[in-house]
């Protein structure tokens, strides 16, 4: 099969979250079973041109009101199937922030760059000749595409035999503007209205992507069923309800070349399930960083964006009756000012007991999954979640909120039948996480049985070979859907 990926985020060449890890690994995966794979990205500023081909031609979009907008492609070739698209118009693109400008604030023009880059995907592909079987968009950025291919393109005969699929990474973030922005999409306002674009009286990209996808996919099962509630739904539960038979939650993969105890590079010395005993090597590496008392009391990590979504505000509640039990804690992540002020002024609080590091670190990332006896997520929701996953490789077991991923990737333990990877609380409540926690340090405490818990959750796997094994079952769906439908 012929892939065009369209996403606003890639493996290392842009990423601020999950979301870059998730098109790498499936991108990887299906061009390794020899399916041919572009992804078209925007050119951000922070992707250094010299390490590019340029085309060395200029293309050409319509941008309804806003007139032709002429802009270059760059490639980058990283196998003999996988190659990717960058769309380069630095008016748009060429910004320190991805999304946001230094304030933290979004983009004002955030809906013209996104269209523009589902506009600028599909002439790239024309252009380059690339007859894609499937155009696979990721998230609100390039959920447009697929409406153009309903709509504007309909009549284009390269893509007469094209399917296309949607995949929501994380429902909060819509893509939601001015209505003006019509006029720009320029697909026709007839297509405004409340079972397409219109919502709230706004352009909701999200919510006319899903109406004219083939086929929808979500991260985990559960976030797929979640999504249909009012809870979790932010207000698109109806809309997804009404599309729920081309509704599927596939869970992501993990890259274990580079998230694998046994193999990392990143920690003082390696182990495995035969030689769990050399972990104490990255626990006593972790208590140095952070200069935490070098105690055989149990270390929880937390890694991960400082937003609500990743449950911080019940870590801050429970802040101190936390730090009152036999644990030591550490985290990585930065987000939310009011966080990350929080967890600075902890760190003086509670010095040998609690460090965090407010900011991005690869590294330290791989250290913490690696030297923490076990892993806080105590996510208000969560479509996947990879931290978890890295958790179980690494024998560092995830204390979780039962939302979503996290449901369908940790298994509660069970004493009494020796089963579960990990412990599992269900109420969103700082005395459901406590009470779990401390469940958990009690578990810690018999060592046996911790080894044997650890020794299950490292045998745990969710690659993408496997995974990419679905996605291609999702696209044969999405022909049929599609021939069905169009007749
Ligand atoms: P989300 O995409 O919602 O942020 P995921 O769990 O899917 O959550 O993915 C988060 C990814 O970002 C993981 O690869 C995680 O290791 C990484 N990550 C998040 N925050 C940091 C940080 N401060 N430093 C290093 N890596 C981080
Ligand atoms: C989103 C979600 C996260 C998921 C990631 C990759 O960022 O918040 O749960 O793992 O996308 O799909």
């Amino acid at each position: 099969m012929k892939i065009l990926m369209v996403a606003s985020e890639f493996g290392s060449f842009a990423k601020t979250g999950g979301l870059a890890d998730a098109v790498y690994g499936l991108s990887k995966a299906l061009s390794n079973k020899n399916h041919e794979v572009a992804v078209v990205l925007p050119r951000y500023y922070i992707i250094d041109k010299r390490e590019l081909k340029d085309f060395g031609f200029a293309f050409k979009v319509n941008m309804g009101v806003l007139g032709d907008i002429s802009f270059g492609v760059f490639e980058k070739r990283l196998s003999k199937n996988l190659r990717l698209w960058f769309v380069d118009y630095e008016l748009f693109f060429g910004r320190k922030g991805l999304y946001d400008d230094e304030n933290g604030n979004p983009y004002t023009d955030n809906g013209i760059r996104f269209v523009f880059l589902s506009k600028a995907a599909l002439e790239v592909a024309k252009r380059l000749n690339f007859k894609p079987d499937i155009v696979h968009a990721h998230d609100w950025h390039a959920a447009f595409v697929n409406a153009l291919i309903k709509t504007k393109y309909k009549d284009d005969s390269f893509f007469k035999d094209t399917s296309s699929v949607l995949t929501i990474h994380n429902l909060q973030h819509q893509g939601l503007f001015d209505a003006s922005l019509m006029n720009v999409m320029d697909i026709g306002w007839q297509h405004f209205n409340p079972f397409e674009f219109e919502a709230l009286g706004m352009v909701n990209l999200l919510k006319g992507g899903i109406k004219f996808s083939d086929a929808i996919s979500t991260v985990s099962r559960r976030y797929a069923e979640e999504i249909q509630t009012p809870q979790f739904g932010f207000g698109l539960d109806e809309h997804l309800k009404a599309h729920s038979c081309r509704l599927f939650g596939i869970i992501n993969g993990v890259d274990y070349e580079l998230w694998n105890p046994s193999t990392d590079r990143y920690i003082p010395k390696n182990y495995d399930m035969d030689s769990l005993e050399n972990k104490i090597d990255s626990k006593r590496k972790l208590q140095e960083f952070f200069s935490l008392e070098k105690s055989d009391k149990p270390l929880i990590g937390f890694i991960g964006r400082l937003y609500e979504q990743k449950g911080i505000q019940l870590i801050i509640e429970a802040f101190d009756r936390m730090m009152q039990m036999n644990l030591e804690f550490v985290l990585l992540g930065s987000g939310k000012k009011w966080a990350e002020e929080f967890f600075k002024e902890k760190a003086e609080q509670y010095k040998g007991k609690f460090g965090c590091f407010i900011g991005y670190s690869e590294e330290l990332a791989h250290l913490i999954e690696a030297g923490s006896d076990m892993f806080l997520m105590p996510s208000a929701f969560e479509p996947c979640g990879l931290n978890q996953i890295y958790s179980l490789r690494y024998g560092t077991i995830p204390i979780v909120h039962a939302v979503g991923g996290l449901v369908d990737t940790v298994e509660n333990f069970d004493a009494q039948n020796e089963k579960g990877t990990g412990f599992v609380f269900y109420s969103f409540d700082t005395s459901a996480l406590l009470n779990t926690l401390k469940w958990a340090l009690d578990i810690y405490n018999d060592k046996y049985t911790f080894a044997n818990l650890q020794r299950r959750a490292m045998s745990v796997r969710f690659d993408w070979q496997t995974q990419s094994e679905k996605y291609i079952k999702l696209y044969e769906f999405a022909k049929i859907y599609r021939s069905l439908k169009d007749g």
